[in-house]
């Protein structure tokens, strides 16, 4: 079992590969005393307890300096300076607690958690949760610290519940999800941070000196600009070796995210819903749950945080019914006919869809009210009688005859100003009475956090999937939050408006995908705003970029799957000239970006020459003959660097030893010294055959050779140029993979 109380009174949790020892303390501190590597539990017993400055001593209950300590659970108005995990303010108007710790509990499997999504435990998992409690006697508040240890996927979580169990209202200032104390600073911190059209960059930072890293979304979303993640490595780590943690929210809306280092050179690392803008009132008896954060330690570098992520987030995030589901290959009618889409234009791209073996038809945006441009109609979710005169369902039925499957797209959290919904609900918007909401294209937020409002939108949605028989639905949402209130909330309770929008928005979530449970829904938010672990598990895809330019899409999606599986990354395959970057890229070369997720297309079809209707559909064919591997298979980033003129990845069937290798000439250099393609993480000890898909040829070679040398990129080079091989090992000694496991 994961999780062992020691003789001393601390708690030991494992897995594996990792061990995570903290102790609570009378004193009301619970100190964290080490996260890394696997420790025999034998050294545990002295090993831990070190770390103190000299000029302290040992803290006790006549002498507690929580400043001095590497602590779980620090919080405003005790004697720790750094960032607090929490904050609150009692009755009285004082924010001065003292905690005590009066008990723990040890429950097998995981305590689901209120109104909010987590992972989850079946019930033969080796999973175990312990509960820690800490109380202030003064004021009632119980602190409840809960750790899961999900043990076959050698990954934790971390949440914190606060109940008043007092007589009087307590106001729960900030609530982060998690910090934790390393006794040292020897790391590097990377984030994923961009901007709309250009999600998920890499961003690396030193820790070499005292001060404060912040990484954060002050936007009502997960947003495009920051991930709410956060990767802390030794410096000599890469991509296959060395120590890598990460801590990675499960949640959508603002969040924040910092690094500390302290004046002992210790890091701090904290994340959890951002605290600007929030507060949570307590009545007696209240409880308050933070969203989930998720940690993993490898030793074997980013690729071993990102292998053990997308395991668990498949098997224990993603719904259960969509976790081995093919995803169809789509055809989307955005960026081939934008807002003029209509009857017409949907069933030539269909039937043309259909003779390429595309598989699902979806109408994007365009298709409803009066809805010509982004001035108006959100909210008005009905047919538009221009553009399709006889309504969508003959549309539909024609398709669907032709054997494709049909979505529609949909933002149902947004309303125009100039739509019907408006005109008669003006008070279900997020607005601060008395003063006009600001609008972003054109349009407004509805006020989630109001239960008329979210049973409005399970209503229209559940009436559009039943009407239409719709396989698929794209859920958008292309603003950002910044109305700093809600006229439907009272005045005290302004701070929890951002909160509750989210905890609607998973009612929603919930409601429709247990009604619908084969629906898709493809998570969107004008692009990748939302791509969380959050709305992972509602939406078992998300469209991670309105960025659909190839090169600039290895970047996007290779660093995507630093914590996301290539099934929930949709990619498609688009016109040239790219319409975002204006590049000019070789269909084949589109085909492959896209074909390293969830393919699709996105581009008038009928446009295409007779020679690039066949090279589609080819391509078509020969990605649902791979599919299986690409969407199930352990995914190795063989090169993800944003500064590295190419880009390469290997989707990997373990049992059996067989993958399919990618690679890309991103930006071709003159006079560059030939280079070759590091196969890491290949078992050694076998031969492997090789087959390039362009030419045919195949060549064998050894796995060390291919592990330590690699395969030589000479005639390969060139701009725009991309190559896929077919690798299988010609005896059992080439199944597994060098990092499994751990
Ligand atoms: C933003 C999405 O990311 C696009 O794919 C498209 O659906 C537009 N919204 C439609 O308005």
């Amino acid at each position: 079992m994961p999780i062992e109380l020691l003789d001393d009174g601390r708690f030991h949790l494992f897995t594996n590969s990792t061990s995570y020892v903290l102790e609570p303390t009378a004193y009301g501190a619970v100190r964290h005393l080490y996260w890394g590597a696997r420790l025999n539990p034998g050294t545990l017993v002295q090993a831990l307890t070190e770390s103190i400055p000299h000029s302290i001593g040992t803290p006790d209950e006549a002498n507690v300096a929580f400043h001095a300590l590497t602590l779980e659970c620090p919080f405003y108005g005790s004697t720790d300076y750094r960032e607090p995990m929490f904050a609150v303010q009692l009755a009285n108007g004082t924010t001065a607690m003292d905690l005590h710790y009066s008990g723990y509990r040890i429950i097998h499997g995981k305590v689901p958690l209120l109104g909010l999504p987590s992972l989850r435990a079946e019930p033969d998992d080796d999973t175990e949760t312990l509960q820690i409690n800490l109380d202030d006697r003064r004021s009632g508040l119980r602190i409840t610290l809960q750790y899961s240890v999900l043990g076959n996927y050698d990954v934790m979580t971390r949440s914190v519940l606060w109940n008043n169990s007092g007589s009087e209202d307590i106001r729960l200032t900030r609530a982060l999800s998690a910090v934790l104390d390393f006794d040292e600073s020897n790391f590097r911190i990377m984030h994923l941070s961009g901007a709309w059209a250009r999600e998920r960059g890499q961003s690396w930072h030193d820790l070499s000196t005292p001060g404060r890293l912040v990484m954060e979304s002050r936007r009502g979303t997960s947003s495009h600009q920051e991930q709410p993640a956060l990767f802390v490595v030794r410096p000599d780590t890469t991509l296959h070796h060395g120590d890598a943690y990460v801590f990675h929210l499960v949640y959508s809306g603002s969040f924040l995210g910092f690094a500390q280092v302290d004046e002992y050179r210790r890091l701090r690392i904290g994340l959890g819903i951002h605290p600007t803008g929030f507060e949570w009132g307590l009545a007696p008896g209240d409880s308050f749950q933070s969203p989930e954060v998720v940690l993993r330690y490898s030793p074997h570098g980013l690729h071993g945080i990102s292998q053990g992520l997308h395991r668990v987030y498949r098997e224990r995030l993603i719904q259960p019914a969509w976790r081995d589901r093919v995803r169809p290959i789509a055809i989307n009618t955005w960026e081939a006919s934008y807002f003029h889409v209509d009857a017409k234009s949907v069933l030539e791209l269909g039937r043309q869809a259909a003779d390429l073996g595309i598989e699902l038809v979806v109408i994007d945006d365009g298709w409803f009210a009066r809805r010509d441009n982004d001035r108006s109609s959100l909210g008005d979710w009905v047919v538009n009688p221009a553009k399709f005169p006889h309504g969508l369902e003959p549309i539909m039925d024609g398709l669907k005859s032709w054997g494709l499957q049909v979505g529609l797209w949909i933002e149902p959290e947004m309303v125009s100003p100039d739509s019907e919904l408006y005109r008669m609900h003006r008070d279900w918007c997020l607005y601060a009475p008395g003063r006009e909401a600001p609008l972003g294209r054109h349009q407004l937020l509805l006020d989630l956090g109001q239960k008329p409002v979210q049973d409005w939108i399970i209503e229209t949605v559940t009436d559009l999937v039943a009407r239409y028989r719709l396989d698929y639905l794209k859920w958008d949402w292309n603003r950002p939050m910044a109305e700093g209130g809600s006229a439907g909330t009272s005045a005290g309770r302004q701070g929890e408006v951002g909160h509750r929008y989210v905890l609607g928005l998973y009612r929603i979530l919930e409601t429709l995908t247990r009604q619908f449970p084969d629906l898709l829904v493809e998570g969107c938010a004008g692009g990748g705003g939302r791509f969380d672990p959050g709305m992972l598990a509602f939406t078992p895809q998300i469209w991670p970029s309105d960025n659909t330019d190839a090169v600039d899409r290895l970047a996007i999606q290779g660093n995507t799957a630093w914590l996301y599986p290539p099934s929930s990354i949709s990619a498609h395959v688009s016109a040239v000239p790219n319409h975002q970057t204006g590049r000019e890229v070789p269909l084949t070369y589109r085909n492959r970006v896209a074909a390293s997720g969830v393919l699709g297309y996105e581009l008038d079809l009928t446009q295409l020459s007779q020679a690039e209707k066949e090279l589609t559909r080819q391509h078509v064919q020969w990605y649902k003959s791979h599919r299986d591997l690409i969407l199930a298979g352990e995914y190795v980033p063989l090169i993800v660097d944003d500064a590295s003129d190419q880009a390469a990845w290997m989707f990997w069937n373990a049992n059996e030893g067989r993958g399919i290798i990618y690679w890309f000439c991103r930006d071709n250099k003159p006079n560059q010294l030939s280079q070759r393609l590091v196969i890491s993480d290949l078992p050694i000890h076998a031969t492997y055959e090789i087959t390039d898909q362009d030419s045919g040829e195949h060549f064998m070679a050894h796995g060390s050779e291919l592990r330590y040398r690699g395969i030589p990129l000479l005639r390969f080079f060139g701009q725009y140029k991309s190559r896929v091989w077919t690798i299988a090992a010609t005896s059992p000694h080439g199944r597994g993979l060098h990092t499994m496991g751990s």
